[in-house]
């Protein structure tokens, strides 16, 4: 009824309580409660005796109504679950997952108070800034599954550079960075068989309009900060969505090498000597390659080396 009404609502002159209340087939009570409660949620709607409601302003918070119109997507954001608060997007994507909601659903919230970043690390996740999850099901080995993550890294590189005109650069494995400081991380969970994933749930944050705290000040930035500006959440989260479809549909029809061709535009990292810390160790050398299923092949003094995973720092 909610997104009824704002269809009906304009920017530009008023539209009557009784012209709502005819054209939805409801009370002009029932309509002032339902204006009542979009106020609560942050739209600024006017209301004038004899001439009835304006809307002037909607909250940048990227409500499932709000994102749902400018989406053109065949699988992601069909479903959009929205929370103010909640401990984790991935936490709670993942029990849909488990209970087999539809493929793309996406969880998306104001705030997390236990937001998770890779390697068990916490993730700050004040109001203002994207963290949402994506649920999959992609045919694909485990193996293989990095493609999907590059898939996102490189629909919120897309989205960036649109939304803020700013040179976003992929850090493998999925950083996405501006101006050297990170903006972006990207936290894929998988439950898989030995040959066959049976649900990913690809969480992104993104730092938006947030406040960066102090210990993170040196390595980590927000497009706002950036673009000395607010950015919008819903478009830069409608962008994204309708980018990482296009993206999913090449993986789904097998096409790794499009995904692969077009992250290397943004990542930066061939030729390039690292270091990458592993759990266990750590290993220097020059990029050589990706491989198809996204690895690092690394050119070390003991020769090539296939990384899956771990933190890059560039010598
Ligand atoms: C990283 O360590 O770089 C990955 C960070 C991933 C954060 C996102 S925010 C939305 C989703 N929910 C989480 O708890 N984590 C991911």
């Amino acid at each position: 009824m909610k997104e009824k009404i704002l269809d009906l609502l304009r920017q530009d002159d008023f539209v009557s309580g009784e012209k709502l209340a005819e054209k939805l087939g409801i009370s002009r009570t029932a309509i002032w409660k339902q204006i009542k409660s979009l106020k609560d949620k942050g739209y600024e709607i006017k209301s004038v005796k004899n001439k009835g409601y304006q809307i002037i302003s909607r909250p940048d918070k990227p409500f499932p109504d709000e994102i749902s119109k400018k989406l053109n997507t065949d699988i992601i954001g069909k479903n959009i679950l929205f929370f103010e608060k909640i401990d984790s997007t991935n936490i709670y994507a993942k029990k849909l997952a488990k209970e087999g909601v539809f493929e793309g659903c996406v969880v998306v919230a104001d705030v997390q108070e236990k937001g998770r970043g890779r390697k068990d690390r916490s993730w700050s996740s004040p109001e203002g800034g994207l963290w949402f999850s994506v649920i999959l099901y992609p045919r694909i080995p485990p193996e293989n599954a990095m493609i999907i993550t590059m898939a996102a890294s490189l629909s919120v590189v897309e989205a960036i550079i649109k939304n803020t005109g700013s040179k976003p650069v992929i850090k493998w494995p999925n950083d996405v960075l501006v101006n050297g400081k990170k903006i972006c991380g990207i936290l894929t969970e998988l439950d898989a068989e030995m040959d066959q994933i049976n649900y990913a749930v690809i969480g992104i944050g993104i730092n938006v309009n947030n406040s960066i705290s102090k210990e993170l000040y040196d390595i980590a930035t927000s497009l706002k900060i950036q673009m000395k500006k607010n950015c919008s959440r819903v478009e830069l989260l409608a962008d994204i969505l309708n980018n990482f479809d296009k993206n999913y549909s090449y993986i789904k029809s097998g096409d790794f090498k499009f995904i692969r061709d077009a992250w290397f535009l943004h990542a930066n990292i061939i030729g390039k000597k690292i270091q990458v810390n592993r759990e266990k160790d750590r290993m220097v050398g020059v990029v050589s390659d990706i491989d198809e299923s996204g690895c690092l092949i690394l050119k070390t003094d003991i020769g090539l080396q296939r990384i899956v995973t771990g933190d890059v720092k560039f010598l």
